[in-house]
């Protein structure tokens, strides 16, 4: 397993990922623009394949989630925990104090893995997500993080 910084090369196969994931799904537009506007963004490869990523708003109060995915054939193997593992200690390195994301409420595949990784449900919004024909509903859900990272690492005197 590899993880790589996500960058242009790999937006054909991230498009494959978010259209066989979404039934309204980002376009590369959408993408490009993460990747203009530096959101950490990270690529996972297995045996030099490309088989997921992760992209997060990082700032110092709150962190959003913004998309991950796995490839279909390589889900369930426990990649899409590992790659939300290093989305988490990102934001807490980067002194986040808390990491939220949207998803929709019939997705219970991804709100088992926020729920096992320690997200709690903390509202719902209405007709958040577009489907191909009218609108579905979204869980906020969020996670606090550990304090301090950041400030040991960039301000311990010892
Ligand atoms: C959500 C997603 C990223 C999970 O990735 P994954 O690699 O398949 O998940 P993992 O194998 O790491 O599973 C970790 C945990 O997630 C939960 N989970 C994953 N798939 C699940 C499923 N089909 N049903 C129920 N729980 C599931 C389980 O709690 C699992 O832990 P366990 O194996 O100990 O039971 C993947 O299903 C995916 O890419 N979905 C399409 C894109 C998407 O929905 N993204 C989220 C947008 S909000």
């Amino acid at each position: 397993m590899e993880y790589k910084y996500l960058d242009y090369s790999h937006l054909s196969s991230v498009l494959e990922i978010e259209e066989e994931s979404n039934p309204y799904p980002w376009t590369e537009l959408n993408f490009k623009d993460c990747l203009e506007k530096g959101y950490y963004s990270l690529a996972l490869e297995k045996d030099d394949l490309f088989v997921g990523f992760a992209i997060m708003a990082i700032s110092s109060e709150e962190s959003h989630l913004l998309n991950i995915g796995i490839k279909k054939e390589q889900r369930g193997l426990g990649l899409g925990e590992g790659l939300l593992k290093k989305m988490i200690i990102a934001a807490e390195v980067m002194g986040s104090k808390k990491i939220i994301l949207e998803v929709r409420i019939s997705n219970q595949s991804a709100y088992r893995l926020y729920e096992k990784i320690g997200f709690e449900e903390i509202g719902k919004r209405k007709n958040y997500y577009r489907l191909p024909e009218g609108r579905e509903d979204a869980y906020v859900m969020a996670k606090s993080l550990k304090k301090g990272i950041s400030s040991k690492l960039f301000f311990n005197k010892n």
